[in-house]
């Protein structure tokens, strides 16, 4: 792992830390090469089944790096028409682990594109968020065609149009946030919702978020196709045994991930 993100693994906890408070969190090549690698190691590490992601010092994620050297969106390979489409996680990487943004203070452009790809939003009450983008000359893509998924279609186009940065309050008003906790109690909110998760299968649960996701794509007979096809895969873990197991032996289940 690079010098500019964090990735540290409690038990099935992973933290992933945006590590770069001198420049307020932007995003430089430098950081999008120890971003991705910790979002793959995320994904593919069998002992990680949550994550949180948060920002050290008073910011989030200020976005892109503005100070030039470009890279902030990582590497394309090939020419323009080959563009791949999805190059990290805020560009659409497959993460079917649940993934929580603790969102510590400012969370602008590339860090509230992250956020949108976050199942669970907890924000401190110092937090701002916004997309300064089109008052920059550029437009958010994976904002523009994440957030309105997200949101109600006029907030989010206030967001994305005016550029505006908005309080932790009215994030959670229009439903960005889930939760506003006092700055300093963020972490453990944030680690106690991870333990809740943490109660579920973590194979169950991956199934059940790559259902949410891939059926909104899928008509509702294929979608109930895949899932049923999900549930033998599934109920084929050593997990879906123990669950049963543990039941009628009236304790807890201890999960295997397998
Ligand atoms: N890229 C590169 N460096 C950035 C940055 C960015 N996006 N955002 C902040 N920084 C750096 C500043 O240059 C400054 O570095 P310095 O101390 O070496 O000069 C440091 O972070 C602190 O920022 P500063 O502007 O002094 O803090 P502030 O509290 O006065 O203002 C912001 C904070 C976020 C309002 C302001 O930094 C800003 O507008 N940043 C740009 C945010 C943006 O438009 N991001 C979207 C990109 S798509």
């Amino acid at each position: 792992m690079g010098d500019l993100v964090r990735y540290e693994l409690d038990g099935h906890l992973a933290t992933i830390t945006y590590d770069r408070p001198d420049a307020l969190n932007a995003i430089n090549a430098e950081m999008r090469r120890d971003l991705n690698e910790a979002f793959g190691r995320f994904r593919d590490e069998e002992e990680a089944w949550v994550a949180i992601v948060t920002g050290s010092g008073r910011a989030f994620c200020a976005g892109a790096d503005l100070r030039g050297g470009g890279g902030s969106a990582g590497e394309f390979p090939g020419t323009f028409w080959e563009k791949p489409t999805a190059n990290s996680f805020e560009s659409g990487w497959e993460i079917f682990k649940p993934v929580i943004a603790a969102v510590n203070g400012l969370c602008l452009g590339y860090g509230l594109t992250l956020v949108t790809w976050c199942d669970f939003v907890i924000a401190s009450d110092r937090a701002e968020f916004g997309f300064p983008e089109v008052r920059l000359g550029v437009p958010t893509i994976v904002g523009a065609i994440r957030l309105p998924q997200r949101i109600n279609w006029q907030y989010a186009m206030e967001i994305l149009l005016t550029g505006e940065r908005f309080s932790a309050a009215r994030a959670h008003e229009v439903g960005l946030v889930g939760w506003v906790v006092e700055h300093d109690r963020l972490m453990d909110e944030a680690r106690a919702l991870a333990q809740r998760l943490l109660a579920a299968a973590p194979l169950a649960a991956r199934t059940v978020k790559e259902m949410a996701v891939r059926s909104r794509t899928l008509s509702d007979t294929e979608a109930i196709r895949f899932g049923e096809t999900m549930r033998k895969v599934t109920g084929a873990t050593e997990d879906a045994r123990e669950g049963g197991l543990a039941f009628r032996e009236r304790r807890e289940p201890r999960w295997t991930g397998r």
